[in-house]
């Protein structure tokens, strides 16, 4: 249904216009009971087989919503009708941003990826907090933080920034994910350099507050193997819990759409089909540096159940999607859940822990 009516409409607006008018009629569904209902029956499907226990918490199925579709946590009740079995709202910034100059989101539709620089646009860590405190969800929940998009925040004020944002959410999040990989902000991924992240992990306190949520780092799919290494050493000096793998890329590799396109379109993020492959491998590289002893999400060009399958055998434990909510719709959730049960059916297994 969305590939025949909404993806047709939505497509004829710019790719910013679209995302703004699916959050805002997304959002007046969320605040309608009986409209969520006829959803949640529409997207549903669960099959033991998928269910997993992770940090205590309970994943109905693997799939999740990643960050930056809902940025605000104004859609959470709907997008937990689409059939997700988790949702990272964000990233969210201690400072709201209004983000970088529109255009700032485009489609490659012939490769089935899009390019952003939003900048990483939210309300602000106060006021979404304060809305996110409050839904009531069947599923887990986290956030992700981010430093707020002001190249003046730098130095011990970016530590400062995270912190607030960080101990804002604390309390209620399920899990908190750290985004040190955002390609859109004007001083670049300074996060992503090891003195930096361990001097930021060092301020959080993972070692010593031992009433946190779980805290995960969002990598770069860019990043090489040398310094995903000494990141991830990092990491597992200061108790994290798991990784998020990976944001988007800066690079513009593995696109077929015209070299004329892409260069018009400038600096952002690249996203979805053409990142899946080195999604994957930096998935595989953080498996092996942690003997597969640390959860790890996967993201990055999965619309499929092969994809995900590509994922989950490279070590990932959880998924997201985002680009292919574009793309595919939200019936796009159940059609890999199901897939991943069809794989595990044809090859004798009884639960998604066994893919390996
Ligand atoms: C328009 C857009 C906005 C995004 N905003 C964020 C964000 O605020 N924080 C973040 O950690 N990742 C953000 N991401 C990255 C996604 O969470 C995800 O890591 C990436 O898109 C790869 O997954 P996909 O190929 O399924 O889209 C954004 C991606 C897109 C396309």
């Amino acid at each position: 249904m969305y590939k025949l009516l909404a993806r047709p409409l939505l497509f004829r607006f710019t790719s910013d216009y679209a995302h703004e008018l699916t959050i805002k009629t997304a959002k007046s569904v969320s605040e309608k009971k009986w409209l969520l209902k006829s959803t949640g029956a529409l997207y549903n499907y669960s099959n033991p087989a998928l269910r997993q226990k992770i940090w205590g918490l309970d994943f109905k199925n693997p799939v999740g919503l990643a960050a930056g579709f809902d940025k605000n946590a104004t859609i959470a009740p709907l997008m937990e009708n689409f059939g997700f079995g988790f949702l990272e709202i964000g990233s969210i910034t201690a400072q709201p941003s209004t983000g970088n100059p529109k255009p700032r989101s485009f489609r490659l539709t012939k490769d089935q990826s899009l390019i952003n620089r939003l900048g990483l646009n939210n309300d602000g860590a106060q006021t979404i907090s304060r809305r996110a405190r409050k839904l009531q969800l069947g599923i887990p929940l986290g956030i992700n933080i981010a430093k707020t998009h002001n190249p003046e925040v730098m130095g011990e004020a970016a530590l400062i920034d995270y912190k607030t944002s960080f101990d804002l959410v604390k309390g209620f999040a399920d899990f908190i994910t750290i985004n040190i990989s955002c390609p859109n902000t004007e001083e670049g991924k300074t996060f992503e350099e090891p003195e930096s992240l361990n001097r930021l992990l060092e301020i959080l306190e993972l070692n010593i507050d031992s009433s946190l949520p779980p805290v995960l780092i969002k990598f770069s799919v860019d990043l090489e193997p040398q310094n995903l290494k000494e990141l991830i050493e990092i990491c597992e000096n200061h108790a994290v819990s798991g990784y998020v793998a990976t944001n988007t890329s800066s690079k513009r590799e593995n696109l077929t759409t015209s070299t004329h396109k892409i260069t018009s379109i400038g600096r952002g993020g690249l996203s979805g089909k053409a990142i899946a492959h080195k999604s994957t491998a930096i998935i595989k590289q953080i498996s092996e540096l942690t003997k597969g002893e640390k959860t790890i999400i996967g993201v990055g060009g999965i619309s499929s159940g092969s994809d995900a399958i590509d994922k989950l055998k490279a070590g990932a434990d959880l998924l997201q999607i985002y680009t292919a909510l574009v793309y595919e719709g939200p019936s796009v959730v159940k059609k890999i859940n199901k897939e991943i049960v069809d794989y595990m059916k044809l090859n004798d297994l009884d639960h998604i822990y066994q893919i390996k």
